[in-house]
């Protein structure tokens, strides 16, 4: 007989089964976007995965951009090219949809029955790149922009053209892709469709690092000469400020007309990580205690954060 732990146990696992037990959908490759030059890094069809809506939420759209940071040179975008992050080959076919993707009531109140897409990642620009030349030694192609323009085509033509409600979210370099599109995003849909903006975890910080340097301005400015991103930001920043400066929402953000929610801002690990304390800044890693748990950093080290 099952004692009463054993029992738990069990109850306990098959919950978290039931739990994973999603909603798979099916990948969708972009293949007319090739001959517009919009491209994943290694020349691949963009690609997306949609879970159509029904009942009241047939007309919504909710689009998710995927998030993965960014590759600001040559060696990294090439490491990046033969990856999910830059290749379509690289993607699974199948990607599960929980959390805000979730089609459970349950789970997802707000957006259970609308139609869901998860737009892949595979610029390293946050979709922003727009480079005509490929250079035939690497192959690589920095077109982020384009592949964002052809996606919002083909939805806009699945039916996102008569959505009623639309929000444009994600996370992380997504979350700041999503940010940086909003209005673009507004631009696309009729005058008559409500759209929002959400962006997840997609807040850097324009800061020193605990060395001093502008560790993460200059990564920037890496990211948007190497992609030629300058002209596919929102011209409301680059019209008062050089274009790397268009990648901290600390000074986008303000001037998007469109209602945008900020989640997850600033004040986490990876921002300890990569902005304030990266390898070179942090060489016998110092940091590592703070970035795992606030209650270890040294209050010059919240002070920088709170900075
Ligand atoms: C998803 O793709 C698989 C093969 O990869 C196929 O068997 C299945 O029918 C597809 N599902 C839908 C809903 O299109
Ligand atoms: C590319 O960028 C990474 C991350 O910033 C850096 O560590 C590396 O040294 C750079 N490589 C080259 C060749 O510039």
């Amino acid at each position: 007989m099952f004692n009463f732990k054993q029992w738990l146990i069990l109850l306990v696992c098959s919950l978290v089964i039931m739990n994973t037990e999603g909603l798979f959908v099916n990948i969708t490759f972009v293949r007319n976007a090739v001959a517009k030059g919009a491209v994943c890094l290694d020349g691949s069809p963009p690609a997306y995965h949609l879970d159509r809506g029904s009942g009241t939420g047939i007309n919504s759209w909710l689009i998710q951009l995927e998030g993965g940071g960014w590759c600001n040179n040559v060696t990294n975008c090439i490491s990046r090219m033969h990856t999910r992050l830059g290749s379509s080959k690289k993607m699974v076919e199948n990607l599960a949809f929980s959390a805000i993707l979730s089609n459970k009531k349950q789970y997802n109140p707000d957006f259970y029955n609308w139609n869901r897409v998860k737009v892949r990642y595979c610029d390293g620009s946050s979709f922003t790149g727009d480079v005509q030349a490929v250079n035939p030694a690497t192959n690589l192609h920095f077109r982020g922009a384009r592949v964002w323009l052809a996606v919002m085509q083909e939805l806009l033509a699945k039916g996102m053209i008569n959505a009623e409600n639309a929000v444009l979210s994600g996370c992380s370099a997504g979350g700041l892709a999503s940010l940086m599109h909003c209005d673009s995003f507004r631009a696309l849909l009729p005058m008559g469709t409500k759209v929002k903006c959400l962006s997840d975890a997609g807040f850097f910080l324009n800061t020193r690092d605990v060395s001093g340097v502008q560790y993460i301005k200059s990564y920037f400015e890496d990211v948007v000469t190497l992609h030629g991103s300058a002209k596919n930001l929102p011209r409301s920043c680059t019209s008062r400020l050089t274009p790397a400066m268009c990648f901290f929402p600390q000074y986008v953000a303000r001037q998007i007309r469109t209602p945008l929610f900020i989640l997850n801002a600033a004040y986490d690990s990876w921002q300890i990580k990569n902005i304030l304390a990266p390898r070179a800044a942090d060489p016998y890693g110092k940091w590592q205690s703070c970035q795992l748990d606030i209650k270890n950093c040294h209050p010059s080290q919240i002070k920088v954060m709170q900075g």
